[in-house]
């Protein structure tokens, strides 16, 4: 007869949350035809500045919930497969007025969120989005676009369920993005805002114009601001900690 095998003392302790469904929706009009009531899994945003440490902070989200049984999916600014490389060429060119620069990065976004955030939300995915509408309406707003036309804009996009913004002082920003890039980017230092000639003196001034457009934004949308000043371990375990509760729903 065989015998059965015996069954472990202790089970390895399952760190599995079960996260718990709560109904999404969108801050305006959003896409006809999305059974929200389906979107099961969870969209968390990273928000910060260029070189903040975002792509950092997300790498270990990941790993950390992929190794606690959570499927993932990563989004983020110029990533959509309809629009990116037409974006980026016409960054480059330089060729486009402020609208269309803005239109482009909405339908952007929009393809992301209809074919991208929908269907992994839908399948139960945790979705990370490296940047969100925040980062696209700050930037349009220190280019003076009219805030309400933007809110309508984005009334497309979905609440997330939790928004992390980066917090890092503009003196950081330009070590972090030295040591990452060797050099600033243009429209990271808002050079086509004219702020100065000066590419380090502009991105010091746009960095900071951009950080008091969060703070204005942050009044709406009520994202948790993050000290990103800090070293990469310490911010991981407080996002750790944060997404835990949403996963528990809280
Ligand atoms: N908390 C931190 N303290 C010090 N350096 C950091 C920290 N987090 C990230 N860095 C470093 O700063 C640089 C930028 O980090 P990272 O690429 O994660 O930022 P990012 O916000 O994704 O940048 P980008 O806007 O270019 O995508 C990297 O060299 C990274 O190693
Ligand atoms: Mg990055």
């Amino acid at each position: 007869m065989l015998k059965k095998s015996p069954i472990p003392a202790k089970r390895a302790s399952a760190s599995v949350i079960i996260p718990k469904v709560s109904r999404k929706r969108f801050y305006g009009h959003g896409i006809p035809g999305v059974e929200l009531e389906k979107l099961t899994g969870k969209l968390i945003v990273v928000e910060g500045a260029d070189g903040s440490g975002r792509s950092t902070q997300i790498a270990r989200l990941v790993e950390w919930l992929e190794g606690n049984g959570h499927a993932t999916q990563q989004v983020g600014l110029k990533r959509s497969t309809l629009v990116s490389e037409e974006l980026e060429q016409a960054q480059n060119g330089n060729i486009l007025s402020r609208t269309t620069l803005s239109l482009f990065y909405a339908t952007d976004f929009a393809d992301q969120l209809e074919n991208i955030i929908i269907p992994a939300l839908k399948a139960g995915f945790m979705v990370l989005a490296d940047r969100y509408i925040y980062t696209l309406m700050a930037r349009d707003l220190v280019r003076g676009m009219d805030e309400a036309w933007l809110k309508n804009l984005y009334g497309t996009a979905l609440v997330p369920d939790a928004v992390f913004y980066l917090n890092v002082s503009p003196e950081q920003l330009v070590q972090r993005n030295f040591a990452k890039n060797k050099a600033l980017d243009f429209w990271e230092s808002g050079m086509d805002l004219g702020l100065s000639r000066d590419m380090f003196d502009s991105f010091l001034k746009y960095q900071s114009l951009m950080a008091r457009q969060f703070i204005r934004l942050q009044a709406t949308y009520g994202f948790t601001v993050v000290d990103g000043n800090h070293a990469p371990d310490e911010i991981n375990a407080e996002l750790s900690h944060k997404v835990q509760s949403v996963l528990a729903g809280k």
